[in-house]
């Protein structure tokens, strides 16, 4: 399974060790940096990172910043991308459940990276219901994409 990652100079000391973890854990990683703790714009990383995922290259796009937030509401512009920011382990199970998300941001000035570590685990291995009324929910979203 192929993992886009990426995170600005806020989440770029936690991406380091989250490539660590899944490289171990035997994911296919696909980095797109920041790679250094020089301050630059997260718009950038988390576009770059959604278009991997929304044109299939990976499967699943993790992303990180100070809170998460700025990033997911830059993945969430990316036509088929599905992006949840989730700080708790029942919102990642819940957001792969009923919403297919396919794209998770954390803050790194929210939580800790072993906190990151239990929600990418979580993420990663929760599969969606496949419940009718979440499918339809999901046809909606897609439907309010330009
Ligand atoms: C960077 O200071 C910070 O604004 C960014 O990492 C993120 O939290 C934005 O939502």
């Amino acid at each position: 399974m192929k993992i886009a990652i990426a995170a600005d100079h806020a989440g770029y000391e936690a991406k380091r060790e989250l490539v660590n973890y899944l490289v171990e854990k035997g994911y296919d990683v696909l980095d797109l940096g920041t790679n250094s703790l020089e301050s630059c714009d997260y718009p950038d990383y988390a576009i770059k990172c959604a278009n991997e995922v929304a044109n299939k290259n990976a499967q699943f796009g993790i992303l990180i910043c100070g809170t998460g937030i700025g990033m997911s509401i830059c993945a969430n512009k990316v036509k088929g991308i599905r992006c949840a920011n989730c700080q708790d382990n029942f919102s990642v199970q819940m957001t792969r459940e009923h919403n297919d998300a396919n794209m998770l941001t954390m803050g790194a000035r929210v939580i800790s990276v072993d906190k990151m570590k239990e929600l990418v685990d979580i993420f990663l291995t929760t599969p969606f219901s496949n419940e009718p009324k979440h499918i339809k929910r999901i046809e909606k979203i897609s439907q309010a994409e330009i």
